[in-house]
């Protein structure tokens, strides 16, 4: 070990384990790839304010998880602690929603930072892949994401996840609904940080995890009660269009998520293997983040899975995912004409699109063949002076342990039909 640490609430991804990560970035992104999603990548971090702004100034994400930093240049920056903001930026940036086509769809996967207290699920790295479609008001652009989330957990074998699905409302109802709560809230007999929190931003105390909290939220008026007809006749929609495409969900009235810039249908993906930190992935409408950073009106959806969440998922669920062997053929050349030739051969391999790797460091044949053992690799190439003298080489088939000469000019295409 050196003098140093990963930092506390981080941790690297290592083989075997981070090929599992990669498979399921690549199982998320799967099925947006195929809906029409662009792929879109943005800064590590960015202004400050755009965070502050956009996902609140009384969220605790915005008051006590930003990584903040002042540039030698004078400018305040925070790394990013979630990608709605910024994709959002960057798409009024390039103007992409004036190119005539709404929604602009696009998909992002990437690394996210927030100060929290670490604890398993939780982590003050973690990462993301996400999609935000912007500029369409349209039931079932919200009903398509969250088919498109369940779909990329089904392909990944996972069961014991549960959708939960509310609708936080918009700016005609949630007002007279957020006057309906502070008044209950108020006279409840809450500790004095809560009560602030009951003046900027009451729907969050609905979210407090405390018992002697919970218990005397019972009777507090329910934002359904309170829905404009407009909202009820959207949600209603959205809630059918799922239906219809065999999507189960749970109608969660408490549902209120953790950034302020939720507007109408708002979800969370929860599996019920990860004990505190269930939530694996959420979104939901965000109508009028546009116009609080500074854009005009672009009413738009998404949402963000976690994919270290995702991975512990399927921890709980036994789920080992199919990942194949990185490596095909293994190269072991005897003597050094041999890793002279093979080194040409594992070139060729490559360029036909065989992965393969090679015995390098000159170790003998029992080292060299433990490393090709280890790699997985399917077949073996061992080559000495006398092989070489007579044309060819040896090709181990490591399952059955069979081996054959094949001769030089032959490898690629021998060992291309025996992997297909
Ligand atoms: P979020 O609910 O804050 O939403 O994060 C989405 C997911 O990221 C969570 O469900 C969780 O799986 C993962 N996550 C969040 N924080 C951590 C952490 N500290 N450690 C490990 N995993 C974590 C958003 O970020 C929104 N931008 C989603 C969205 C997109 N809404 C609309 N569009």
């Amino acid at each position: 070990m050196s003098t140093f640490q990963a930092p506390k609430g981080t941790y690297d991804l290592i083989p075997p384990d981070s090929a599992t990560y990669l498979a399921v970035r690549d199982a998320i992104a799967a099925p947006l790839r195929t809906s029409g999603y662009g792929y879109i990548e943005t800064p590590g971090f960015e202004d400050v304010n755009l965070f502050a702004r956009g996902v609140g100034e009384s969220t605790d994400i915005v008051t006590k998880e930003m990584y903040t930093l002042t540039t030698k240049g004078g400018s305040e920056l925070a790394l990013r602690p979630e990608g709605t903001a910024s994709v959002l930026r960057a798409a009024l940036e390039a103007n992409l929603h004036k190119a005539g086509n709404l929604p602009v769809k696009l998909w992002y996967s990437g690394s996210y930072y927030r100060y929290e207290r670490p604890q398993k699920g939780r982590y003050r790295h973690f990462s993301q892949v996400g999609a935000e479609a912007i500029g369409t008001e349209d039931p079932a652009l919200d009903a398509e994401l969250i088919i498109l989330a369940d779909q990329a957990y089904r392909s990944l074998g996972l069961a014991r996840f549960r959708i939960l699905l509310n609708s936080l409302g918009d700016k005609e109802c949630r007002p007279v609904y957020r006057e309906a709560l502070q008044a209950f809230l108020r006279d409840l007999d809450l500790d004095e940080e809560t009560r602030r929190r009951i003046e900027i931003n009451p729907l969050r105390v609905l979210d407090d995890k405390r018992a002697e909290v919970q218990k005397q939220l019972t009777g507090a008026p329910l934002l359904r009660d309170f829905l404009c007809d407009a909202c009820k006749a959207y949600h209603e929609e959205v809630r059918e269009l799922l239906t219809e495409a065999g999507v189960v969900y749970e109608d969660d009235e408490k549902l209120v998520r953790g950034l302020d810039y939720y507007t109408r249908t708002t979800f969370e993906f929860v599996h019920d293997g990860l004990g505190s930190q269930s939530a694996v992935g959420g979104g939901g409408r965000y109508d009028g983040l546009s116009e609080m950073i500074g854009g005009p009106a672009l009413p738009s959806v998404g949402w963000a899975l976690g994919v270290d969440r995702t991975v512990l998922a399927l921890e709980a669920e036994g789920i080992g995912l199919d990942v194949p062997a990185p490596t095909s053929v293994y190269a072991v050349p005897l003597g050094e004409e041999a890793r002279r030739v093979l080194f040409g051969l594992v070139t060729e391999l490559r360029k036909a699109g065989v992965a393969t790797d090679f015995a390098f460091g000159g170790r003998g044949l029992k080292g060299a063949m433990k490393s090709a053992n280890r790699s997985g690799a399917r077949y073996t190439v061992v080559a000495g002076e006398r092989d070489l003298a007579e044309g060819g080489v040896q090709l181990k088939d490591m399952e059955s342990g069979e081996q054959e000469a094949v001769a030089l000019g032959d490898l690629v295409a021998v060992v291309q039909a025996r992997l297909a």
